[in-house]
């Protein structure tokens, strides 16, 4: 019994070598499609997450799981009429090992969808959507970002607790704005308050006169919202112009302020957010990641640029695990899911359904940086409803 194990062991580990081997020898690159958005009102998201890939892949001296790695880039425009075709573009024509990608959720959904179909391994590195690991959850989808619920879920109770009782929201009308607000109300109603009115307009119109006018009309206690990117930038302006940020409190998930505050200038001073990464962690990882980071790109790091490098950090666990062999997607799966990830957020680990399950900061604003207050929500899980796996 114990030679046929022996040799069993010998067997997988021969064959391990000469798979580690073939990749060298042939130099094959692993091929991985990075689709994000390079214009738009999110592309210095899709631009912080590319550098934070990349970063990780410097620090690994090239190589990701002892494979060098070809890049294939799309600009999804965070445009979900045209994100099918595009998915479709790196699976079957560039025949791409890896998907990683995106920023937008109604893009984010569509790649789903697509690696799902095909098995292709995804890493999503921003999109909220709560359907990517709920009822989309598949063996081969894996993010490195939050579910739209955690952060708003977070605020909500947050809100809560501070004894406001009376809020509006405002928002854009797709998933991540929806799911936000959901999560957000949730945990509010849950705490004693009550959601009194629902703002919102298109993704990605920017055009808030009218909607802030019913702000003013309705006097909740506080308004909570999501907006990110540029849109975010316009939003917190024009609510200071407006003369609201002094009677009516702004409260947000992080991404209102997130990588925006070079541009929003003082109307962001002093605002509270929830989120997964702040200024200020003061940990050993954290430091060293935005000593590196600003090192590489002269630039300081946001939430996206975290997500961008642990996208990476989760392929290189998983590639480690079946030495450079994709297609042994089973055993990719079972080394991420057993994996903690030393994130400058603070180390993570992934949820069943892959989500991963980690502490929500509750930040202000000051000056030119989201100061971190506290944890607002510990090991938060996200509930990934409809998931079958
Ligand atoms: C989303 O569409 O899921 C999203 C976009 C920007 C920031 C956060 C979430």
């Amino acid at each position: 019994m114990k030679s046929i194990l022996f040799r069993t062991t010998l067997i997988a580990a021969a064959a391990a070598l000469l798979s580690t081997a073939a990749f060298a020898q042939t130099g094959a690159k692993l091929k991985v499609g990075l689709m994000l958005p390079y214009t738009g009102t999110y592309a210095s998201l899709g631009n912080a997450i590319e550098n934070g890939f990349k970063l990780y892949l410097t620090e690994q001296g090239g190589k990701i799981g002892g494979r060098e790695i070809e890049f294939v880039k799309v600009d999804d425009e965070s445009d979900p009429s045209k994100a099918t075709d595009n998915v479709n573009k790196l699976v079957k024509r560039d025949n791409v090992d890896v998907l990683i990608g995106t920023v937008h959720s109604g893009v984010a959904m569509a790649m789903a969808k697509v690696a799902k179909e095909s098995g292709t391994i995804l890493i999503v590195p921003n999109a909220g959507a709560d359907a990517v690991t709920g009822a989309m959850c598949a063996p081969n989808i894996f993010r490195s970002s939050f579910s739209n619920w955690q952060p708003g879920y977070a605020m909500g109770e947050v809100m809560a607790k501070k004894g406001i009782k009376k809020v509006a929201t405002i928002t854009w009308k797709y998933a991540a704005g929806d799911e936000t607000v959901r999560g957000f109300k949730e945990a509010f109603e849950k705490g004693g308050g009550t959601v009194v009115k629902e703002l919102n307009l298109p993704f990605p119109n920017v055009e808030f006169q009218a909607l802030l006018t019913d702000i003013a009309a309705a006097k909740p206690d506080a308004v909570f919202t999501f907006f990110a990117g540029g849109g975010a930038v316009k939003f917190v302006k024009d609510y200071a112009a407006a003369g609201l940020k002094k009677s009516i409190p702004l409260y947000g998930s992080g991404f209102l302020t997130d990588g925006t505050l070079d541009a929003q200038g003082a109307d962001a001073d002093g605002l509270f957010t929830a989120l997964h990464y702040a200024d200020g962690l003061d940990t050993p990882k954290d430091k060293s990641f935005r000593l590196a980071y600003a090192k590489a790109y002269k630039l300081q790091p946001d939430v996206y640029a975290v997500q961008g490098y642990d996208a990476a950090q989760i392929l290189g666990i998983g590639l480690k695990a079946v030495n450079g062999d994709v297609s042994k997607k089973a055993e990719f799966a079972k080394a991420v899911e057993a994996a903690k990830i030393d994130s400058p957020r603070g180390a993570f680990s992934l949820s069943k359904a892959h989500n991963p399950v980690q502490d929500i900061y509750l930040r202000q604003v000051t000056g030119k940086e989201n100061k971190l207050v506290g944890v607002a929500s510990k090991a938060l899980t996200d509930p990934a409803r409809g998931c079958k796996m």
